[in-house]
């Protein structure tokens, strides 16, 4: 906040550069490079966006024509299938099966089969709170190189990943660099989603063609932020895993709720978001479960069928991104989630 009353009264007030001030982008690729373990440089490497949201709506533009097919898994965050229509390309989707959210190989080589130009990763996964394994990320790698394919990755939860879970990015995998529009911001990373702030990482030729497309949809992310968000990007190591302890903290408080109420759910292994398991109330959709909740127990969940491409309606997603006060009333509202249900007959 002190950095952003500094520039607030010395500046900058313009445009920056339009694919990212120069300080900026070299803060970040020295945190990427450490991060990622890839050697970034600030001038080759980074295009910086308005969000990740719009870096994934440059990758898919930058790696898609019209009537390209893009594979997308289900469940998936919302932007992903209005990105496909704004571009025009036409999705393929794979599922990732609840309640651990694992997907079957060869349903992926059947979607490459087809011929997809660009797989889309979330990674680690809103809304199923999927931390993907080396491994997993490996049978991608494999098909996208088999395919050649492009992978766009989502990576905004990449420091919110709990143990024994680690992040692996993807660009990092062998051979993948050249192929991967790593996406980021710094929204979730330093809790500051009004910023605005994203990116895309990915090698000289991709990027080269990434600022065309983003010059055209934003001309830049707004200029003074930027400058102020260097002293974040500089922030040491031990910021990362104070968060990383914080949310896990946050998990484990709010899973204990969940628990105690006795409810079904699928441990999230990053991300902050937990899908709970409704089937056993024998309600008709998840939708009508979401509003009598909000209403009668006073707590507001996501109804799950937002995010699959499926007709899957026995889950509904919850956040905990909240302070203790507003976890611990939203817990003990769930605890009388099952008396209120027997009341309602
Ligand atoms: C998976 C995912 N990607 C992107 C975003 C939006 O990120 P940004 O604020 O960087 O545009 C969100 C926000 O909830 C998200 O969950």
């Amino acid at each position: 906040m002190q950095a952003l009353e500094r520039v607030s009264r010395e500046g900058p007030h313009q445009y920056a550069v339009t694919w990212g001030a120069p300080n900026f982008r070299a803060a970040l690729a020295r945190k990427q490079s450490r991060f990622m373990q890839l050697p970034l440089d600030p001038d080759e490497n980074i295009v910086v966006t308005c969000g990740s949201t719009e870096a994934m709506m440059v990758s898919m533009m930058t790696a898609c024509n019209p009537g390209d097919k893009v594979i997308v898994f289900s469940p998936f965050y919302e932007n992903y299938a209005a990105d496909a229509i704004l571009c025009g390309a036409v999705p393929i989707h794979v599922e990732l099966r609840p309640p651990d959210f694992s997907f079957d190989p060869d349903e992926l080589r059947r979607a490459f089969e087809q011929g997809a130009k660009a797989l889309v990763l979330c990674n680690p996964s809103n809304p199923s709170g999927k931390a993907f394994t080396r491994e997993e990320l490996l049978v991608i790698a494999g098909l996208a190189e088999e395919f050649d394919a492009f992978v766009l990755t989502d990576e905004v939860y990449e420091h919110i990943v709990y143990e024994p879970n680690h992040h692996t990015y993807f660009a990092s995998l062998p051979g993948m660099f050249e192929r991967t529009l790593s996406c980021s911001s710094l929204s979730k990373t330093y809790s500051m989603t009004g910023w605005r702030l994203g990116y895309v990482i990915a090698s000289p030729t991709i990027i080269n063609e990434a600022r065309k497309v983003h010059d055209f949809l934003t001309v830049g992310a707004a200029a003074p932020l930027q400058e102020a968000a260097v002293t974040a990007l500089e922030l040491p190591d031990s910021y990362y895993a104070e968060l990383r302890t914080l949310y896990a903290e946050k998990r484990d408080f709010f899973l204990n709720y969940l628990d105690r109420a006795g409810l079904r759910y699928s441990k999230p292994e990053g991300a902050y978001y937990v899908m709970v398991d409704i089937s056993e109330f024998g309600w008709k959709d998840d939708i009508s479960f979401c509003e009598w909740m909000a209403r009668e127990v006073g707590v507001a969940a996501v109804p799950g069928s937002s995010f699959f491409h499926e007709p899957v309606n026995h889950l509904i997603r919850l956040h905990f991104a909240k302070t203790s006060e507003t976890l611990a009333a939203a817990g003990e509202r769930l605890l009388k989630l099952r008396e209120k249900l027997t009341h309602r007959g």
